[in-house]
């Protein structure tokens, strides 16, 4: 049995002459919680945007919640894949540093704007999981606020909640507490947690070491659009994990 929920071989990708991903192979098994680290600029976004293909790589094969696509080498991707693509979205989510809400829908709204228009759900079922879902990451007193009356913690934890409305097998999280005030990143980290703790598989790009030493099972550490290094979270943050990792580790 194919136990990987993500499984990259070859990943590349440019925007114009500036090489971003340099051959990247990532694998995270199902239930695993994978940090990725790695400096600004060293091609963390653009990696988890082409897991979803948000954003689309020149080469490589992907291999997401059992959607294979290999991206072709000229031209588009056919009807075949196309449709490999759809389905592999559905199975995945993705929160974003900058939440991504629509502000004139309420929290509610927000999260089973998804379930009713893409998975078609009936608009009162929808509500009532909705709220099942603002409940668990804390937030069952604010379904009915706008956007603008969140705090920035809030509105992560919505947008968390959206993501959890479609069933993911596999939830991206970019940077999810970086736009936030220090005080406001806990209330997300700990949600986080417990999706980890639940066995949710997670792909994080963050710069929360705790969180990393924590939650992770893996670190992935990214440079100049490599991974450099991928290893057992305690190995990571050990004394072994070479020159380049304790240079990093001391700037934070
Ligand atoms: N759409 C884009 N067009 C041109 N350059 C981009 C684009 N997206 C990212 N880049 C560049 O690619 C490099 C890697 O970016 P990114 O994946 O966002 O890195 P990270 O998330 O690790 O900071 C950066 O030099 C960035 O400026
Ligand atoms: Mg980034």
């Amino acid at each position: 049995m194919n136990t990987s929920s993500v499984r990259v071989r070859g990943l590349k990708k440019s925007f114009g002459d500036l090489a971003v991903l340099k051959d990247v192979d990532l694998e995270v098994q199902a239930g695993q919680v994978v940090v990725i680290l790695g400096p600004s600029g060293s091609g963390k976004t653009t990696l988890l945007r082409s897991l979803n293909l948000l954003e689309t790589p020149d080469a490589g094969t992907l291999e997401v919640c059992g959607h294979r696509i290999d991206i072709p080498s000229h031209g588009r991707f056919d009807r075949a894949t196309r449709k490999q693509v759809a389905l592999l979205r559905q199975k995945t989510a993705m929160v974003f540093q900058s939440f991504n809400l629509f502000p004139h829908m309420t929290a509610l709204e927000n999260v089973i704007e998804g379930l009713i228009s893409v998975k078609k759900v009936p608009r009162a079922q929808a509500a009532e999981r909705g709220r099942q879902l603002l409940a668990q990451v804390g937030l069952a007193e604010k379904a009915d606020s706008y956007p603008a009356k969140l705090s920035g913690g809030q509105k992560q934890r919505v947008a968390v909640a959206r993501g959890l409305s479609m069933d993911p097998e596999v939830i991206f999280f970019d940077e999810p507490t970086s736009a936030l005030d220090p005080e406001l990143r806990d209330e997300v980290l700990s949600v986080m947690r417990e999706l980890a703790n639940s066995g949710m598989t997670m792909l994080v790009v963050t710069h929360e070491l705790r969180f990393a030493r924590e939650a992770a099972d893996r670190v992935v550490f990214m440079e100049n659009g490599r991974v450099v290094k991928d290893c057992p979270t305690e190995v990571f943050f050990g004394a072994d994990s070479g020159e380049r990792i304790q240079q990093f580790l001391r700037r934070y």
